[in-house]
């Protein structure tokens, strides 16, 4: 009889194994190097997924169905170590309460519209106000904050995540209807590209970004880290942060960064540029061929020896050094998020440009294929 008991306890736990084994699958599925989780619900009750891209160097990108957002991205130092070096929160509900762009997609119009106004074929189009007398990314509902149809996408160069999202006309102010695919794919070389194409049905404009705030160590202020633009212009703007129109030689001015400079050498020089800004929020101009994909950038950070490299196909990279964060929002593993923890590199075209006839178009003509790459790939030195 004991005999008996023991197979009957054998059994039991069995079938409980078994169905742990059940609940895991329902709650975690995996494709390949993609695996996928709840990540809880918008207001409306909308189910939010999490995707989680591994390359085969074991670093990680976090991405959810809510803005596209990169959640958390871990990449390796100079002895390998990996380390997430994005900031955010740890659940879903800090991002839907407030979030200043964290990680997201940025559309339709990413950066600054002068007082929500512009004209288009005759016509004026009014948009939210929502950044002083300005529109700013996309309006009050942007990409960065609807629900993206997610697919998994078969790639010999590492796992890839499709996300579509249809904008209708009328949207946030903007005409036409706009359908968006971003492919996002976590690369071996630990790239974390980004794709975008989008088409629309009427004349529009378009502007999409990245909005990812980097802290490649992971910790404090991002002041030492050394920052590198291949640009011999930018963007000046006024106290609303509204490109003047002119493009500005960076030569002599703390906005040259034309060899690599620690971003606090001279974030709090007395220069009226930097007091509108209140440190870096500005456009570079960076020196290339319309539409090539380029470097836009190069950071590097000495205590982890972290290397972050920007390229895209855009004309211009908005460089913001987290000037708004002052320690109200606590993120990731309880850190407070402090002025300055973080900068964003945002390739895209000039803010403002629907009212600049002087910058390089952002319309977008039914029949005509928007494509913007944004690629963020990071490296360690000694
Ligand atoms: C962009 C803007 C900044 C700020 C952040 C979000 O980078 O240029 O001024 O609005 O987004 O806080």
């Amino acid at each position: 009889m004991k005999t008996n008991y023991k197979w009957l306890r054998f059994l039991l736990a069995g079938l409980g194994a078994a169905a742990l084994a059940g609940c895991a699958s329902a709650e975690k599925s995996e494709v390949g190097q993609i695996s996928k989780r709840p990540f809880g619900h918008t207001a409306d009750g909308t189910a939010v997924d999490l995707y989680t891209l591994r390359n085969k160097n074991g670093a990680e990108a976090g991405i959810s169905t809510y803005g596209g957002l990169v959640i958390f991205l871990k990449v390796p130092d100079r002895d390998g170590k990996m380390g997430d070096v994005v900031l955010g929160y740890d659940n879903l509900d800090g991002y839907l309460k407030d979030s200043p762009y964290f990680g997201a997609l940025i559309g339709r119009y990413g950066n600054r519209i002068a007082k929500g106004k512009f004209t288009l074929d005759g016509k004026e189009y009014t948009l939210a106000v929502n950044n002083g007398p300005n529109a700013l990314h996309g309006g009050l509902k942007g990409f960065d904050k609807v629900i993206w149809t997610p697919k998994i996408l078969v790639s010999p160069s590492g796992p890839s995540l499709e996300l579509r999202y249809v904008s209708k006309d009328g949207e946030e102010g903007y005409p036409g209807n706009l359908s968006v695919t971003a492919v996002y794919s976590l690369l071996d070389d630990n790239a974390l590209k980004l794709e975008y194409t989008a088409t629309t049905d009427k004349d529009t404009v378009v502007n999409l970004t990245q909005h990812s705030y980097f802290n490649l160590a992971g910790k404090g202020d991002i002041l030492k880290h050394e920052v590198m633009i291949p640009a011999d212009r930018f963007t000046p703007v006024d106290s609303t942060l509204i490109p003047t129109g002119e493009l500005k030689p960076v030569e002599g001015t703390p906005f040259d960064f034309r060899k690599p400079t620690a971003i606090g050498a001279r974030i709090n020089d007395n220069d009226e540029q930097l007091k509108f800004g209140g440190g870096y929020d500005h456009n570079w101009v960076v020196n290339k061929t319309m539409g090539e994909l380029t470097l836009m950038a190069r950071v590097y950070e000495p205590t982890t020896g972290r290397v972050l490299e920007v390229f895209s196909t855009e004309p211009g990279l908005q460089f913001y050094t987290g000037n708004f964060l002052d320690g109200k929002i606590t993120g990731k593993g309880g850190w407070v998020y402090q002025f300055r923890n973080a900068f964003c590199m945002e390739p895209q075209h000039y803010p403002n440009s629907p009212n600049q006839p002087n910058f390089p178009s952002v319309v977008l003509k039914p029949g005509e294929v928007y494509k913007n790459t944004i690629i963020y790939k990071f490296s360690a030195r000694q």
